[in-house]
């Protein structure tokens, strides 16, 4: 499955700084129509919300939403397919070149500048599979694990991606296992989480995979004390790119990324890839928040630009980050105001910005590709009010095209299900070599 030249191509992201053919391939996109535009714009700018307020944001969130229905009832809806043959409008398209909102966001560097192989299309595909596999989960009721989009995000990395072996770390009542299950049917799971899933099913729904090897209860041991050479020669791997490791343990991604690195993976999917000032532990996404990358550092000026933009997104969006939550003591901005938090928000350590700064000069020089995956639907369609969309990268269905969204059978799920995305993260690893 994953031999660099088939599951990567070698185009660079637009946020390395030679950005030019990026630039080039999204000129040659098919522009969103007029409507398109201006729902894009509205909620992904501070321009709506600079001029209006919690009020009109409401009121505006409803005539879009009448004059989505008015157009596409008059076939006038340019962007949005008639029918679910998406794949002519969306050729071609490439995944990393959105505009990341008004206060942009940071995209962490890789080595060579590769990115994913997958396009919006490909997506889209996905998301006409899953929808239906989706709602057969025998855990309805997932609150603290994963929604719909890192969902999605799980399984279609997994199918792509093909692995022979798959291993989570955070399990919680099995969701995730299940999704793993769902790409792969006959793929051996390693889960590793302190219970065991079957704990949950006294109280309720919850899942135990039959070819799933539980690193729990009294078997528990932590990802970064498994002997993995051992672990891995009982399943028969010897190939490391076959491995697809997912975590979603709430430990520092730092940690994580170079225990992994240790054991030899090359294939990680973190799921709660935190923005900078958010989350329970330091997460890929703050590493990267740096000034030399586009859309990243902060000014903590509380007169500022950011101060006023940010203070107006946290009207609208429930977990956006005021300058006052994104600034600590001596106007630490990095990671957690200053902090690096580990173990679900157990084990915090302030670090310098120089420490702060080399763990980013760290990660770069072992990733070889760094995709975060989108939000499914623009926050029209998810009615989704938590996360801010101009701190997401663009979503797979865009604000507006509320046929798609239907038709793909999304608009049936409870939004509910859509207020769990934190950027989660598909990066694959190598040794540095400097
Ligand atoms: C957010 S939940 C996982 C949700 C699950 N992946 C899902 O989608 O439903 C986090 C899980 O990590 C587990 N956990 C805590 N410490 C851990 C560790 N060191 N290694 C692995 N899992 C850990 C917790 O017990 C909890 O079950």
């Amino acid at each position: 499955m994953m031999s660099k030249e088939s599951s990567l191509s070698s185009r660079r992201s637009p946020q390395s700084p030679d950005s030019s053919a990026a630039t080039d391939d999204w000129k040659k996109r098919k522009q969103p129509s007029i409507w398109c535009k201006i729902s894009h714009h509205i909620f992904s700018s501070s321009f709506f919300i600079t001029t209006t307020g919690k009020f009109l944001a409401v009121v505006s969130l409803f005539l879009i939403s009448l004059l989505g229905v008015f157009l596409t009832k008059s076939r006038m809806l340019a962007c949005v397919s008639s029918s679910l043959n998406y794949g002519s409008e969306l050729q071609g398209s490439d995944l990393n070149g959105f505009d990341f909102g008004s206060l942009g966001t940071p995209w962490c560097r890789s080595k060579q500048g590769q990115s994913v192989d997958w396009k919006t299309k490909d997506l889209l595909k996905g998301l006409e599979e899953f929808v239906p596999i989706y709602e057969t989960r025998p855990i309805k009721n997932n609150m603290f694990g994963m929604g719909f989009d890192h969902s999605f995000g799980l399984w279609f990395m997994a199918q792509w991606l093909k692995p022979d072996l798959m291993i989570e770390s955070g399990a919680f009542k099995g969701h995730s296992t299940w999704v793993l299950r769902q790409a792969m049917p006959v793929t051996p799971i390693i889960s590793i989480s302190p219970r065991h899933p079957e704990k949950y099913l006294k109280k309720g729904a919850a899942y135990v995979d039959a070819n799933c090897t539980y690193f729990s209860g009294k078997n528990f041991r932590d990802f970064g004390s498994v002997d993995w050479k051992s672990v891995l020669k009982e399943h028969g791997i010897s190939d490391m790119s076959k491995v697809l490791v997912f975590f979603d343990d709430h430990q520092s991604e730092l940690k994580r990324l170079k225990q992994a690195l240790k054991a030899g993976f090359q294939n990680l999917i973190f799921e709660d890839n935190y923005d900078t000032g958010t989350g329970d532990h330091y997460s890929l996404r703050q590493i990267c928040d740096q000034s030399y990358i586009k859309g990243g550092g902060h000014s903590c000026y509380r007169n500022g630009d950011e101060a006023r933009i940010r203070s107006e997104r946290k009207s609208l969006w429930e977990k956006a980050v005021d300058i006052e939550e994104l600034c600590g003591e001596g106007n630490a901005w990095w990671g957690v105001r200053g902090e690096m938090r580990d173990d679900f928000n157990h084990s915090n350590k302030a670090i310098s910005y120089k420490e702060h700064f080399e763990n980013s000069r760290f990660v770069e020089s072992v990733l070889d590709v760094y995709w975060e995956v989108p939000p499914v639907g623009g926050p029209s369609l998810t009615r989704q009010t938590r996360y801010d969309p101009g701190r997401t990268p663009a979503p797979i269905i865009e604000d507006g095209r509320f046929g798609l969204f239907g038709r793909l059978g999304l608009s049936a799920l409870d939004s509910s299900v859509f207020n769990g995305y934190t950027q989660m993260v598909f990066v694959q690893i190598s040794q540095s070599t400097t």
